[in-house]
């Protein structure tokens, strides 16, 4: 059994009349990657700061291997030296002056590691980070990867107990940060080192996480692996949040017939358990563009704009007022205008409470 590896109770943070964190709990196993994910502003940094110790939370405790690092009651602080962990952030904050051999082995010196041991450490994590033969350069002349790669290499190297990772790819242009995700991802696998990763980018986070924490206003919406919220967005927020490339949502009203209940969601009749609906009169009904089908017993919508994207396609579509985003698989070939008929892949949509915007089903 894993262990708690960081344990997060009641934390909150005011900045004046803003509340950055509000009431967080959170319990980080030991081994898991877990990626604060959620809208600029809605606290992410904050709490990883927090858990560094370069915070001063409001409120709440940090423990760290059980061992309590931060409470505000007992005025307890463990400063960030002493919490042992490793942190990277969206600016890589390499020393200039200072050669990649240099900045990698910054933190070994202060340690007073003999110098053979600090080479030799070095150029093992150059090595790791496929950057062998750079030791001599200067950041600068590097590209912005480069310099990601090593600013990644100067925490690893000194073994810290936990990773701390603030949108370290967003500074990347896109397919070097696609580049990386499978590198970071690699580093963690190799290494194992519990991972705290922020980023606001939906697919970093459902990509190299085991774990993701959505966040809004401070706070927690969910916390589960990628496929639960992605396919069990716990509220409206997340549903929307986590959308690729978008959720389709439908005021469905409830419809009784004959004892059984179903809601109609853009012309589709979804039979629902009626435990599920009680007494509602409607509901919000979410459905992700690839969970609908083509089939003559279907719903007619009328194709209103094709858009190829090579491996896959997507179709928007009108019926009345309803209309519907889907996706079909890269060989599917429609033009504006025709008419198709659409149906919901078994079980496949999630359905909310209008006014409180939780799941229900
Ligand atoms: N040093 C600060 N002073 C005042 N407000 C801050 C400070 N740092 C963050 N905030 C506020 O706290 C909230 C959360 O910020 P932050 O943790 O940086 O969010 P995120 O990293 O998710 O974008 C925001 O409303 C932000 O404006
Ligand atoms: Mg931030």
């Amino acid at each position: 059994m894993p262990g708690e590896k960081i344990k997060i109770t009641n934390l909150y943070k005011k900045w004046g009349d803003v509340t950055a964190i509000d009431n967080m709990n959170l319990t980080i196993e030991e081994g898991d990657f877990i990626t604060l994910l959620g809208p600029s502003g809605c606290g992410k940094t904050t709490t990883l700061r927090s858990i560094a110790g370069l915070e001063d939370p409001s409120g709440g405790q940090i423990y760290l291997n059980e061992k309590l690092v931060f409470s505000k009651k007992e005025e307890i602080v463990v400063t960030p030296a002493k919490r042992n962990l490793g942190l990277v952030f969206q600016s890589y904050a390499l020393w200039p002056h200072m050669t990649v051999f240099e900045n990698i082995a910054f933190g070994l010196k202060i340690k007073k590691l003999p110098k053979q041991e600090v080479r030799n450490k070095v150029l093992s994590v150059l090595e790791d980070m496929k950057l062998k033969g750079y030791e001599g350069r200067y950041p600068q002349e590097l590209s912005g990867g480069q310099q990601q790669r090593i600013a990644i290499a100067r925490m690893i190297v000194n073994r810290p107990d936990i990773y701390l990772m603030d949108e370290p790819l967003s500074n990347l242009d896109a397919k070097l940060r696609v580049d990386m995700r499978s590198e970071l991802k690699e580093l963690h696998q190799r290494s194992g080192a519990t991972t705290v990763y922020v980023t606001h980018d939906q697919v970093e986070a459902m990509t190299m996480s085991t774990k993701i924490c959505i966040m809004k206003d401070g706070v927690i919406q969910q916390v589960g692996s990628p496929e639960e919220v992605y396919h069990r967005p716990a509220n409206l927020f997340v549903a929307e949040f986590i959308s690729n490339p978008r959720m389709n949502f439908f005021d469905g009203p409830v419809l009784s017939e004959s004892g059984r209940k179903f809601v109609n969601a853009g012309g589709i009749k979804l039979r629902i358990d009626p435990e599920v609906i009680r007494d509602k009169k409607a509901v919000k009904v979410a459905i992700r563009p690839e969970d609908f089908i083509l089939t003559d017993s279907g719903i007619e919508y009328e194709v209103t704009s094709y858009l190829p994207a090579g491996s896959s396609n997507l179709v928007y579509a009108q019926n009345g007022n309803d209309k519907i985003a889907i996706m079909f698989d890269g060989s599917y070939r429609v033009n504006a205008g025709e008419k198709i008929k659409i149906n919901v892949k078994e079980e496949l949509f999630n359905l909310y409470d209008i006014e409180t915007g939780n799941r229900l089903f």
